[in-house]
């Protein structure tokens, strides 16, 4: 046998190099042997491996390889805890190698602009710091067991609805500010193998060949130096995609955009050296292809996934229901204590090694009763499956309701309608509070749903979300109390829909979805205008109680402050605590949410232990993106930093005084008579001149002349009042305007 070295990817003829550009099937690339390289496997993600082999497809109608099922982003997002974001990561990269997959398509860290958003359960929160460092954390892990990963779907992807073609319609500022800092973060931090662009449009361009998105922000500004993946099926223009930095077309399309792109070289159209940049991209990604290993523990898999579920699941109110006492008489009512409702529908469907129900996990240290109380389908007799577990809850000490949503309500695919569970569901919570002589409510469902016309009528909310494989024990162990829950909302829950920020622009029309709420999304824009919420942004109850105290900021450095204060466990048993760092500023030139999250760390304490935690913020943390300047901007002023249990519940703050960035703009004659006025540098100059030629008083006049005619553009003042002005002087100032920039 001989063996020859492998040539260089650029190296080989056109037709082979555009051969690697894409898919050879649903989910691995070409091998190219004289290349020496092997073909790269990439399939989803991201909470589990979904390893297809025989048939394939891509929307999880076929079966795929077992897998453990670990907490989808939904219930991650809840955690509040990179830790479980980074061991989850962990796992599913042990998970991979041994099914022979080099990159696993994950996290998901597209903004829940609106909570009807069929693929919420995929994504982390409704906040880009949260999304972002959880998103990191993921990949983090999941790099460091050798597997690469593909952050997802770059960007402004917050809809199913349409998702193949309708443009979002973003703002600068917005897409900056709350779009794009999660994949910012995941990228500059955690460096993914790759990027996944979405299949929507941003503001009229798909993504898959936006050049901005991709090459623009993506590399100039961010470095990235992995390789560009799209949505499976997201190209449009091929040849127009490469150019904009797309470099790998999935799945393949059987030779055809390949075709267009040797086309497009040997025409002139197209500079071969894209197509080798994109080659050099793609070939690195054999980097991340072994040996499978010798598989992995499923059970200790398991049990971690048990484990870190606990973690996830937000404890909304408790009016001393929870945790069941030993030795109390519990009916569980719901056919989600029996058949779990743990992940979302699609692409992200894992075929679970096993699952964990709670009913059997309650059984197992309670003597429990069970009635179903309800079908999934909404079939069967209702008002029997009522009765009879109403009959059960009478007898109870306390009755436990497993209410949820059921996987043909949401999914990957379609976007929901409303927020509400199914009727004969409420109907059958309040039937059971209305007998029992406690009732908790147990919620399973990968969005938001509405606790209205029952909430009042119950003593305890324990809302699950999805909470993988082993989410029926992890929430047996919250009920017993075995843990105590430490997770906090990752999103606003509503009193209505109609409440929602995005509520009147949300789906969109005609092929468009316009963000017209802007950087107003969920808490921000409830908190900026005071709306009423049903439980806001953070908000998460343990069995145990917590303070903060000592609270110190300190301005450090260039706009940068450090953040210290000591939290106690003031209760008797341990548990975890979630500290939220706010900032509020109205300084500056441009609207600012009322507060927004900047920082946050989730401690653990013993019952009694206090620890001492300490932030740094960043410049960023003070900043808003300013669309004059096409930069981060610290307005100078007051910024306060505030300490909140939730996005409401603000327990102490400082307020720090920043320098800020003093912005020289631009002048010239469009400029408004106020900018003039007022610029750093040639404002006290022209006010100066301008007072010589004037007649006495004239410097008490000059406030009330400004508001007046402050927005007047300079073309115009001095038309109208020209000798004041001489035109080679206005020539002056703004020559020293753009100097001083
Ligand atoms: C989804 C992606 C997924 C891909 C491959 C697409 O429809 O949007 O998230 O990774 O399919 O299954």
């Amino acid at each position: 046998m001989t063996s020859t070295t492998p040539i260089d990817p650029t190296d080989l003829p056109l037709e082979r190099k555009a051969l690697l550009l894409s898919g050879q099937d649903f989910w691995s690339t070409p091998p190219v042997e004289e290349a020496g390289l092997a073909s790269v496997v990439l399939t989803d993600g991201p909470h589990g491996v979904r390893r297809q082999v025989g048939d394939l497809d891509q929307i999880g109608l076929l079966e795929s390889v077992p897998a453990t099922c670990f907490p989808p982003a939904v219930a991650v997002g809840s955690s509040w805890d990179p830790e479980t974001a980074e061991r989850i990561g962990a796992a599913i990269g042990v998970e991979a190698r041994a099914l022979g997959v080099p990159v696993v398509l994950g996290p998901g860290v597209n903004i829940k602009r609106s909570p009807l958003c069929g693929r919420n359960f995929e994504y982390y929160s409704e906040d880009p710091l949260l999304a972002g460092v959880l998103g990191a954390a993921h990949v983090r892990g999941q790099q460091g067991a050798g597997v690469g990963a593909s952050v997802k779907h770059f960007a402004a992807n917050n809809q199913e609805t349409q998702r193949m073609q309708v443009s979002a319609d973003v703002d600068e500022r917005t897409l900056r500010e709350i779009y794009l800092p999660a994949f910012e973060r995941v990228v500059t931090e955690a460096q993914p193998a790759t990027v996944m662009c979405a299949y929507n449009k941003v503001n009229g361009v798909y993504a898959s060949q936006h050049h901005w998105l991709l090459t623009e922000v993506l590399r100039e500004e961010w470095g990235f130096t992995g390789a560009v993946v799209s949505d499976w099926g997201a190209v449009d223009d091929r040849v127009a995609a490469l150019e904009a930095g797309l470099d790998l077309q999935m799945p393949g399309d059987h030779g055809a955009g390949n075709a267009l792109v040797v086309d497009a070289v040997r025409s002139g159209r197209l500079d071969e050296a894209v197509v080798d940049r994109s080659v050099r991209r793609v070939a690195a990604l054999a980097g991340y292809v072994t040996e499978p290993t010798d598989g992995f523990d499923a059970d200790a898999h398991h049990a971690l996934a048990r484990e870190l579920a606990a973690g996830c699941a937000v404890l909304l109110k408790n009016g001393g229901a929870l945790p069941l006492a030993p030795g109390q008489r519990v009916a569980v009512v719901g056919e989600f204590a029996r058949t779990p409702r743990f992940q979302g529908g699609g692409s992200s469907h894992v075929n679970a090694t096993r699952v964990d129900d709670a009913l059997t996990a309650l059984q197992a240290v309670h003597a429990v009763e069970f009635a179903p109380g309800f079908t999934l389908d909404g079939s069967g007799d209702t008002t029997a499956l009522r009765a009879e577990a109403v009959g059960l809850a009478r007898d109870a000490d306390v009755t436990v309701v497993f209410a949820g949503l059921a996987e043909g309500d949401e999914s990957e695919g379609f976007d929901r309608t409303h927020l509400d569970l199914p009727a004969a569901q409420v109907e059958l919570i309040r039937a059971v509070a209305a007998v029992s002589a406690r009732t908790v409510v147990v919620l399973s469902s990968g969005g938001v749903v509405s606790l209205e016309g029952w909430h009042d009528d119950v003593d305890a909310v324990l809302a699950g979300f999805l909470l993988g494989q082993a989410g029926g024990s992890a929430l047996a162990d919250l009920l017993t109390g075995a843990a105590d829950p430490s997770g906090r909302l990752a999103e606003t829950i509503p009193l209505r829909l109609a409440d929602t920020p995005s509520f009147l622009d949300f789906p969109g029309e005609q092929g468009h979805v316009r963000y017209g709420e802007g950087v107003m999304v969920g808490y921000r824009q409830f908190v900026t205008v005071d709306r009423p919420v049903r439980y806001p942004f953070g908000h998460g109850l343990s069995y145990t109680t917590f303070e903060t105290s000592g609270l110190e900021v300190r301005t450090v450095g260039d706009d940068a402050a450090t953040v210290t204060l000591t939290v106690t466990n003031t209760g008797t048993r341990a548990g975890r605590h979630v500290v939220q760092v706010y900032v509020a500023t109205t300084a500056g030139p441009v609207r600012r949410p009322a507060r927004e999250l900047r920082a946050f760390t989730k401690v653990s304490l013993a019952a009694g232990e206090s620890t001492t935690v300490a932030f740094e913020l960043d410049r960023r943390a003070f900043a808003y993106w300013d669309v004059r300047e096409h930069a981060w901007v610290v307005a100078p002023g007051e910024h306060t930093v505030q300490i909140g249990r939730s996005a409401t519940d603000i327990v102490d703050e400082r307020t720090i005084d920043l320098a800020g960035d003093v912005v020289v703009r631009e002048l010239t004659l469009q400029s408004s008579v106020a900018e003039w006025f007022e610029h750093p540098v040639a404002g006290p100059q022209l006010l100066e001149g301008f007072l010589a030629t004037m007649p006495e008083g004239a410097a008490e006049m000059h406030a009330g002349m400004l508001q007046m005619i402050g927005s007047m553009p300079m073309r115009r003042f001095v038309a109208d009042f020209g000798g004041a002005i001489p035109a080679a002087e206005l020539e002056r100032l703004m020559a020293a305007a753009r100097a001083a920039r």
